[in-house]
C-alpha cells in the first residue's frame, strides 16, 4: 500500500474521560455518516465503553480502538485486559505507547513491543506512538528519541498491521503544537526511518490537534491522519476535525 493510495485516519483518544449515557449521546450526535470518503475515523474510549460504542459506532461506519492492553491473552492477571478481549469487544486498533503511560506509568519500549506482538496476535492494528519531551527536541535530540522508539520493529513489522503515531510530548494538552516546519521535518524521518525497518505505514500526528489548525497539519507531506486528544471529547470539534481531514485530503 502506497501513501497516495491510503485513507487518512482521524483518530479520536478520549483517555479517562467519558460516562456511558454521555458516550450514547456523543454517538448519536456524529450523524448517519460521519465519515467522509477520504478519511477513516476512529474512537478510542475508556474500556469500560468498548462493548456498548462497538455496536452504534460500526453502523456508522467509525472504527473501535483501545487506549492501551496487556501483553497476555488471559490467565491471573488481575486489573489487566487481553489483546483477545478488545478484538471480543469489537476493537480494531489499540494505542501502544502513549507518552502518559511511558512517563506516568513508565511502560518502556520492551514491554510496548511485547504488547505489540499480542496484539498482531490478536489481529489488532496497533497505533504505535512516539515523541520526544522538550528537553530532548532543545538539545537536539529528537531523531535519536524516535529511532531508539521505532527500533522495537525491527525484524518483527513487516506486511503487519500498523499506524505510527508521532506526538511530540511538549505538544500534548498544552495548546501548543509543532510548527508545520517541525511537522514536515520529523514525519520526513520517521517515514525514512519506518522504511529503512521495512514498514510502509500511516504515520499520524498528535498534540493539540483542533478545529483551527487541522487542516495546516493534515495538509503537510507525510501526515496521514490525527490523533486527537482534547477536542475529540465534543462531537462537534471532533467532527470539525474530520471535515478539515476531508479537505486536507481532496
Ligand atoms: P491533545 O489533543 O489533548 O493534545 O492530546 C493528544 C494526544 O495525546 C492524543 O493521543
Amino acid at each position: 500500500m502506497s501513501g497516495a493510495e491510503r485513507r487518512c485516519l482521524v483518530a479520536g483518544n478520549w483517555k479517562m474521560n467519558g460516562l456511558l449515557e454521555d458516550a450514547m449521546a456523543y454517538v448519536a450526535e456524529l450523524g448517519e455518516n460521519p465519515a467522509p470518503e477520504h478519511v477513516e475515523v476512529a474512537i478510542m474510549p475508556p474500556f469500560t465503553l468498548l462493548h456498548p460504542m462497538s455496536g452504534p459506532l460500526s453502523e456508522k461506519g467509525v472504527r473501535l480502538g483501545a487506549q492501551s492492553v496487556y501483553f497476555e491473552q488471559k490467565g491471573a492477571f488481575t486489573g489487566s485486559i487481553s489483546p483477545l478481549m478488545l478484538r471480543d469487544a469489537g476493537c480494531h486498533y489499540v494505542i501502544l505507547g502513549h507518552s502518559e503511560r511511558r512517563d506516568i506509568i513508565h511502560e518502556d519500549n520492551a514491554l510496548i513491543r511485547k504488547k505489540m506482538l499480542a496484539a498482531w496476535q490478536a489481529g489488532l492494528e496497533p497505533i504505535l506512538c512516539i515523541g520526544e519531551h522538550l528537553e530532548e527536541r532543545e538539545a537536539g535530540k529528537t531523531n535519536d528519541v524516535l529511532r531508539e522508539q521505532l527500533a522495537i520493529l525491527e525484524g518483527v513489522a513487516e506486511n503487519k498491521p500498523l499506524t505510527v503515531a508521532y506526538e511530540p510530548v511538549w505538544a500534548i494538552g498544552t495548546g501548543r503544537t509543532a510548527t508545520p516546519e517541525q511537522v514536515v521535518e520529523t514525519h520526513a524521518f520517521v517515514h525514512e526511518e519506518l522504511a529503512r525497518l521495512g514498514c510502509d505505514c500511516r504515520v499520524l500526528y498528535g498534540g493539540s490537534v483542533k478545529p483551527d489548525n487541522a487542516e495546516a497539519l493534515l495538509a503537510c507531506p507525510g501526515v496521514e491522519g490525527a490523533l486527537v486528544g482534547g477536542a475529540s471529547l465534543q462531537a462537534d470539534s471532533f467532527m470539525r476535525i474530520i471535515e478539515a481531514a476531508a479537505r486536507a485530503a481532496g
